[in-house]
């Protein structure tokens, strides 16, 4: 046999963008050895691919999988998607360094503290390998974890001796690893960090090429503002940033993409910043009464207290319990909800916007989850690419392929090319769709059928093999890079 696995006469999507053409590859050694033209090739497993398309595994650049990857290392919400790397630790909170306390949104999580037990990255890393995951990880260290660690108070700023303790766990989990650090200053946990401190507790991402993400401090009415922080602290540290989940919440807010957009635009002439944006108007998080008064309509997606009511509106929520709405906020806690606070107009405008990544920020540990987690992708390749035309299919696999891994600096990943590792995915363009709804939210997608990860089946016929070879990964990316000079 000449090779592992051949792949024949797929329409091949390369990952780069480029117009899709019929051919297959050729896989040994966890790696594309072959791409186009097999000829007389032979494979051990050989795989035609008539009416369906071949293209690099996705990449799911914004995720809360770091425990999911060790309790439950099948992976099934993401590899079922075709996703074959996750980017974890977002949004400031992160398994590792284990934190003292659980205060939300750390509880988003892990709510019984039993996973926040990996003293430094490195522990965390081996426990990782031995869990054998089905997708590859890309982890990013939490400033709110860190923070919760460091200070006994979190509603202050943080002393220059908490800062130098942050920055220092920071520094060893980037050696032993870790590809960025992400923050979230929106939460309770991060609010009362100054600009300043982010920027000071994030040093040392420039000399290990990291990279910064954020959910920022206001998606609101203060979004302008946020992204001028944003935009700061990327100048300030000479590092990449990535605006997280990037959204205009609130009625109010309507409309107003057009101006976040263009303002990232410009910036992006002069500075590195990369966007991600997953494919729904309902956002969701920790049931926060801040977050209700944005939204026309809030679920609950989980309480610890009244389980029960997981997957109700509110209002009826409230209701079950005999309270009026602000009472229930508090009797459910602690909770979560999906808020539909966006405008579709806005939402259609971030993920056409030529630099805008997929991730889908899915919740795997809610009960009630918002759909993004099972259907992020096929919802963008189905619904919005194929359905709507909102952009090609090719610009599609692009914004979860080559351009998250060029941003998150993921080498040979993310483009179907000689030398590649082969992490790929089969898919019929004509079906492939997501099947989650608010209502049903954890129905694997359609159209998904085989996936690979470092050249092993992971899915075939849209059915886990139960193929776990899923490694931590280390993106590494400068202000300077080519990926980011355009
Ligand atoms: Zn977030
Ligand atoms: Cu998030």
């Amino acid at each position: 046999m000449d090779y592992e696995v051949l792949i024949r006469n797929a329409t091949l999507v390369d990952g780069t963008g480029a117009s899709r053409r019929t051919g297959g590859v050729a896989i040994s050694g966890g790696r594309i050895e072959l791409v186009g033209e097999l000829n007389g090739a032979r494979g051990r497993i050989e795989i035609d691919a008539t009416g369906k398309v071949l293209a690099p595994g996705f990449i799911d650049v914004h995720t809360h999988d770091d425990r999911l990857l060790l309790s439950d290392p099948a992976m099934l919400p993401k590899l079922l998607q075709g996703v074959t790397t996750v980017v974890t630790g977002n949004c400031g909170i992160s398994l590792t360094p284990s934190p003292p306390r659980i205060p939300p949104p750390l509880d988003l999580l892990d709510g019984s503290g039993q996973w926040y037990r990996f003293d430094t990255f490195g522990a965390y890393a081996a426990a990782l390998a031995d869990a054998r995951p089905a997708t590859n990880c890309v982890a990013l260290i939490g400033h709110s974890t860190l923070r919760v660690r460091a200070l006994e108070r979190l509603d202050r700023e943080a002393t220059p001796a908490q800062v130098a303790a942050m920055r220092a766990e920071l520094d060893a989990a980037l050696g032993a690893g870790a590809t960025g650090m992400s923050a979230g200053p929106a939460y309770a946990p991060a609010a009362a960090a100054s600009t300043a401190e982010l920027i000071e507790v994030a040093r040392p991402l420039a000399a290990h090429r990291g990279i910064f993400t954020i959910h920022m401090r206001d998606e609101n009415e203060g979004v302008l503002e946020s992204i001028e922080e944003t935009l700061a602290i990327g100048r300030a540290l000479g590092v990449p940033v990535v605006i997280s989940h990037h959204k205009v919440a609130g009625q109010k807010m309507h409309g107003r993409s057009v101006e976040t957009i263009a303002r990232i635009a410009t910036a992006m002439r002069t500075q590195a910043v990369a966007l991600d944006c997953y494919p729904y108007h309902a956002s969701s998080t920790i049931l926060i009464a801040d977050a209700v008064r944005f939204a026309s309509k809030v679920l609950v997606t989980w309480s610890r207290p009244h389980p029960e009511l997981a997957g109700l509106e509110l209002g009826l929520a409230a209701q079950r319990l005999g309270l009026s709405q602000d009472q229930a906020i508090d009797a459910l806690q602690p909770a979560g909800a999906v808020y539909f606070v966006m405008d579709e107009a806005d939402v259609q405008r971030i993920l056409a916007f030529g630099p805008t990544m997929i991730g889908s920020d899915g919740l795997p540990h809610d009960p009630h989850p918002h759909p993004r987690l099972w259907g992020t992708f096929p919802r963008v390749l189905g619904h919005y690419a194929r359905d709507l035309a909102l952009f090609s299919l090719e610009t599609a696999i692009h914004k979860m392929t080559g351009l998250s891994a060029a941003r998150f600096g993921l080498a040979g990943r993310g483009v179907i090319r000689a030398g590649a590792i082969a992490d790929l995915v089969i898919f019929d363009p004509a079906t492939v769709c997501d099947a989650a709804t608010f209502e049903h939210p954890t129905r694997p997608a359609g159209g998904i059928d085989t996936v690979i990860v470092a050249g092993q089946i992971a899915v075939t016929g849209g059915e886990p093999t139960g193929a776990r070879v899923g490694k931590l990964v280390t993106g590494r990316v400068g202000i300077g890079d080519a990926a980011w000079a355009a």
